[in-house]
């Protein structure tokens, strides 16, 4: 904030800033590195993510690209990330808006376009298109208009994944590889295929602790999907009771059958008498 500080006082306050912004660029750069680290398991040091990783570079191009975008330096700004791209086959529009932490991981073929909005912790793999729906279409309408999808906090987009127009990603949602999404998705959801679909995580720690009566829907924003599994947990339940009523009655089968022995034995052992009373009282 340079307002009323007069000349000398908005010179000192720019070295400040120069000062003060230097430590806070090195944590960001620091925190991206982390972020690689953290995500990726093939990385080994943070001298091999600085090296050796294409998704880093293109993040740190792209910040030197937005900063000369958003000080109107439209044609430079192109250059450099055009220049990335050549670098790493990474295209990020430099009017792209993007948080912190993002990893593009291996990253070839990316395009993030110009309105995209992407949010903190979100990670990228390569062939991932953030794009607009018909850009090619009546395209002068379409400049400056919001065209590319918004990413929350910590989405996950799979290799070769389109997500596609000014549609939001809830935040942690998950885009399967290969997928494509032109529709909003819901917060937390992974969804798989073309047209993309929610689904439900094959998570089998939650299936072994199993609660009957459809709580393992729990979550799922696709109604259909919430049926079939909320049916699936009440055929599990019933078979679980019919396993139980079926041993039950096998018991009491056995109990019988034992009864209805003894009652037998006993009337054989009981014949000659019943014979002897019947001569007497003849
Ligand atoms: C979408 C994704 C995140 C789901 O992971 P998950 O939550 O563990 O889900 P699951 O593996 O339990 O799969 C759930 C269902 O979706 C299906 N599925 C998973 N990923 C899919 C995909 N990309 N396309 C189509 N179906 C997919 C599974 O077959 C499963 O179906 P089923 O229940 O009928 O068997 C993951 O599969 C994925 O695609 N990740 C992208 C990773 C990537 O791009 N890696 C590149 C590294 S270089």
């Amino acid at each position: 904030m340079l307002t009323g500080l007069g000349r000398t006082g908005a010179r000192r306050e720019t070295k400040l800033h120069r000062v003060t912004a230097s430590p806070m660029r090195f944590k960001r750069l620091k925190e991206d590195i982390d972020s690689f680290m953290a995500r990726d398991p093939a990385a080994r040091s943070r001298l091999e993510v600085v090296l050796c990783y294409p998704g880093f570079h293109a993040i740190l191009l792209y910040r030197v690209a937005h900063a000369l975008w958003r000080r109107r330096f439209r044609l430079v700004a192109r250059i450099v990330s055009q220049i990335a791209r050549l670098l790493t086959g990474i295209e990020i529009h430099p009017g792209a808006r993007i948080g912190a932490r993002l990893v593009i991981d291996h990253g070839f073929g990316v395009v993030i376009g110009e309105t995209s909005e992407i949010g903190d912790d979100v990670t990228l793999y390569q062939g991932v298109t953030l794009g607009g729906i018909a850009p090619s279409v009546d395209s002068h309408a379409q400049v400056d208009v919001k065209r590319h999808p918004t990413l929350r906090n910590g989405v996950i987009v799979g290799a070769g994944a389109h997500v596609l127009g000014p549609i939001i990603i809830g935040e942690g949602a998950r885009i399967g590889a290969n997928a494509v999404v032109s529709r909003d998705l819901p917060k937390g959801v992974t969804a798989v295929g073309i047209p993309a679909h929610p689904v439900m995580p094959r998570d089998r720690i939650a299936a072994q602790r199993f609660v009957a009566y459809g709580t393992p829907a729990e979550g799922c924003p696709d109604p259909v999907l919430a049926t079939i599994e909320s049916m699936r947990a009440q055929v599990t339940a019933l078979q679980g009771r019919i396993g139980e009523l079926e041993a039950r009655l096998r018991r009491h089968e056995d109990t019988t059958d034992e009864r209805a022995g003894e009652f037998v034995r006993r009337t054989a052992d009981d014949a000659p008498v019943a014979a002897v009373g019947d001569r007497i009282r003849r």
